[in-house]
């Protein structure tokens, strides 16, 4: 009897822990759900886990409301999404920073990017763009370096916290150049852009998707993108490498991920869902419209997204600490 009850009790308490149980787990989901975005509503971290939430709800059957949770370049939303019951019911959309490299900035970071989550998937990766404001005097990345070079005391970067992908861009922009301005932090790119047309600050490194309506509309300017190809949306914006500065490349990912442990059905059951959203023409369209591209099939799901956050670390790691010690 006695072995029967202590069964019992580890039984459940198991099941407390995981937060979840094999029926729960095969009617997933049977209530609304959270995806986290660990910055600033408008920005881009932002209206791609909004554009997820609505894939969700649309393919699960049950609403996913976004709560933006934001600090600490994102490892606050991201920390919570890591300690959240592991019952599918709290995702967290997160990027390059928050689910890769945060813990090259953070060495008492809370939670490991690698062993603390279930990849769901990529979404999509989105290259930055070096912005600044329209009164700056440079127009193009190489009299944006003379201009640094000259002005450094006196210059403002904006970013959305150490270890966002703003700041690692510009980390990357800023050591290639050999400055160190003021860094200017915020709780997300949607309101270091907005600083940034108010005249409050002067550069940022932003993916592509926050300032594209503003560079269309004259109100910043665009120097360069940081990536391998000039984007559509923008064709007369040369890439970094183009201009001179190769170091400048910065194309984060954006990707669903959940807290370690959430049941394998659940998983399936999202990655199925995420899979679907993706290959909707309305999707697509509205994702690549934003400058982003979006993850082709051979790179969804777990599998490929736990190689590429892997993959991201080896590779940028050195590269960051490097810049960090210069
Ligand atoms: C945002 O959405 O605010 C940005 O993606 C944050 C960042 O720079 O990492």
């Amino acid at each position: 009897m006695k072995r029967i009850m202590l069964s019992l009790v580890l039984t459940f308490g198991f099941l407390a822990l995981t937060g979840i149980g094999g029926t729960q787990a095969q009617n997933y989901p049977t209530r609304a759900g959270t995806v986290i975005v660990p910055f600033a509503a408008g920005g881009p971290a932002d209206i791609t886990g909004r554009i997820v939430a609505d894939i969700f709800s649309r393919h699960l059957g049950q609403q996913f409301v976004v709560e933006n949770v934001a600090g600490a370049g994102g490892t606050t939303g991201t920390t919570r999404a890591a300690r959240a019951s592991a019952d599918g019911y709290t995702l967290i959309s997160g990027h390059l920073g928050t689910n890769a490299l945060a813990g090259v900035f953070y060495p008492n970071l809370a939670y490991d990017a690698e062993k603390d989550f279930e990849p769901i998937g990529l979404i999509a990766e989105q290259p930055e763009l070096l912005a600044v404001r329209k009164d700056l005097p440079p127009n193009t990345l190489k009299e944006f370096v003379a201009y640094a070079k000259a002005n450094e005391s006196k210059l403002n970067m904006a970013h959305a916290g150490v270890g966002s992908v703003s700041y690692i861009g510009c980390l990357l922009l800023n050591s290639a150049i050999g400055i160190k301005p003021t860094l200017v932090p915020f709780s997300g790119t949607a309101p270091a852009v907005n600083a940034m047309l108010g005249g409050q600050v002067d550069y940022v490194c932003d993916p592509i998707l926050g300032p594209l309506p503003h560079v269309r509309a004259g109100s910043i300017k665009a120097l360069a993108i940081a990536a391998k190809k000039r984007s559509p949306l923008l064709p007369d914006v040369p890439t970094s490498a183009e201009q001179g500065l190769p170091q400048f490349e910065c194309a984060p990912f954006y990707a669903i991920f959940a807290p370690k442990g959430t049941p394998k059905p659940v998983v399936d059951k999202l990655v199925e869902a995420l899979n679907k959203g993706l290959d909707e023409p309305a999707v697509r369209a509205r994702l690549e419209s934003l400058g982003a591209t979006v993850a082709e099939p051979g790179r969804r799901g777990p599998k490929a997204l736990a190689e590429l956050v892997h993959g991201e670390i080896a590779r940028l790691t050195p590269i960051l600490k490097a810049a960090v010690a210069k």
